[in-house]
């Protein structure tokens, strides 16, 4: 088994979907290890989003994930790093296939491709070093 880190993000939760996005999870048979509402500072969104440092959407991405609550799960499951991530679908709300979390409850109108409602990390590494910073 494995574990992961999943957030959903602030657009999520102030949209009511974090229900709709943790039925999905538990259908698919994860585990719920941990899970708690956090509101995270910047310090924590720069450790998290560290690789992202200077690219142009730095900035509007941790504007965006301190403008209100999020929630954190520890999400335990066979292979649960990569199907997670092919439960949330690609990083574009607009593209992401039907079926998926970004594709079926993501907004293409009048928001940024960062409101793509969740995060999940995208290998062991990511997997153990973001589990370190949101529950450690
Ligand atoms: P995460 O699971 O959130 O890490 O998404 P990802 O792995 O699909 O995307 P990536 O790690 O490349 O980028 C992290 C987050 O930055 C994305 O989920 C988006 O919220 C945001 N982001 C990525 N690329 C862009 C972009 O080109 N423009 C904007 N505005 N936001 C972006
Ligand atoms: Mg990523």
């Amino acid at each position: 088994t494995e574990e992961t880190l999943v957030l959903v993000k602030p657009d999520g939760v102030a949209r009511g979907l974090t229900g709709a996005i943790l039925a999905r999870i538990e259908a698919k048979g994860y585990a719920l290890v941990d899970i708690r509402l956090v509101e995270p500072d910047r310090a924590r969104l720069e450790r998290h989003y560290a690789e992202h440092e200077g690219k142009p959407f730095y900035e509007p991405l941790l504007e965006f994930m301190m403008s209100g609550p999020a929630v954190a799960i520890r999400l335990a499951g066979n292979r649960v790093i990569e199907g997670f991530r092919s439960l949330a679908g690609t990083t574009d709300p607009t593209t992401a296939a039907p079926g998926t979390i970004r594709g079926d409850f993501g907004r293409d109108w009048g928001v940024a491709v960062q409101q793509n409602l969740v995060h999940g990390s995208d290998s062991p590494e990511s997997a153990a070093r973001e589990l370190e910073i949101w529950f450690g």
